[in-house]
């Protein structure tokens, strides 16, 4: 029988990436954003006559909800849809805050916490969780984005050490910059000119990278060269100040 993946955030980016992927080897897809046009531009270009298109509003728990209720039990679940965001201390409304949470954090929580005992009763199962290096190191006026992914990553590392005698794995991503439009939504495109073209790293090779660890049944895997070597420096306060400067808007 067919294995069958659930990827939130496949309409474009490291999504999309990931379904072309999973697509190639044979999988059955529910893939779900939330803008129809978009969602249906990916439909058209990735022609898979086994990949079935949703819209919700992950930022929303009744969409969680829904999907939990309706959705066949994944074999592999990519908790991916996220956004980037700009906005200094303050600058962020309460639903902004909310949604921006719910979407990178807490329903991604809700999401597996829904499926996990259906996985565990089967016995086999993964789940990979794309979060950001900014889990791991101080993001000044991007504190709500960095502190939700901080926030998923540790979820996602503590159920991985929960899950590896029940047959399921967890894998959290950590990608540096990534080449997808996030930025450009997020008015963030001066990045694109100030960020060091060493820095960026392609979708497919987030996903080539994030599958080899997740079918390795690897807790966590940071795609690209550049920022393993980095890693172990991203705590100091040099690390920051450089970051300042090269993400400075002019
Ligand atoms: N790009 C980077 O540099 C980078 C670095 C580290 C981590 N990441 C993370 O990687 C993930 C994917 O981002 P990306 O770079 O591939 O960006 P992207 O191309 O903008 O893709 C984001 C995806 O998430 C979906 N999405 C956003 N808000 C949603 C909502 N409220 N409900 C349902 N779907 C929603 C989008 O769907 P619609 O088309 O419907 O909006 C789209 O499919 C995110 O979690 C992001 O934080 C990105």
């Amino acid at each position: 029988m067919k294995s069958r993946a659930l990827i939130t955030g496949a309409s474009t980016g490291i999504g999309y990436a990931y379904a072309k992927h999973l697509s190639k080897e044979g999988w059955i897809l529910d893939l779900i954003s939330e803008n129809a046009e978009r969602s249906m531009k990916s439909k058209d270009a990735l022609n898979n006559p086994v990949a079935n298109f949703y819209l919700a509003d992950l930022s929303k728990k009744s969409s969680i909800k829904e999907i939990i209720s309706n959705y066949e039990t994944p074999d592999l679940i990519v908790a991916n849809a996220g956004i980037a965001i700009n906005g200094s201390i303050g600058k962020l409304s309460e639903s902004q805050k909310e949604d921006a949470y719910y979407l990178m954090c807490g329903g991604i929580i809700d999401l597996i916490e829904g499926f996990a005992p259906k996985m565990i009763k089967k016995g086999t199962g993964r789940i990979v969780i794309i979060s950001s290096i900014g889990a791991i190191t101080a993001m000044p006026k991007s504190s709500i984005y960095s502190s939700a992914k901080a926030g998923i990553y540790m979820y996602g590392k503590s159920i991985s050490a929960e899950l590896e005698n029940k047959g399921i794995s967890v894998t959290v991503s950590l990608p540096g910059y990534v080449e997808t439009e996030a930025h450009k939504k997020a008015g963030l495109d001066h990045l694109k000119s100030k960020v060091p073209n060493w820095m960026w790293i392609s979708a497919d090779n987030v996903v080539k990278q994030t599958e080899k660890a997740s079918k390795k049944g690897k807790s966590e895997v940071i795609p690209g060269i550049v920022y393993k070597l980095t890693k172990p420096f991203l705590k100091f306060s040099a690390a920051i100040n450089i970051w300042r400067l090269i993400t400075k808007k002019n």
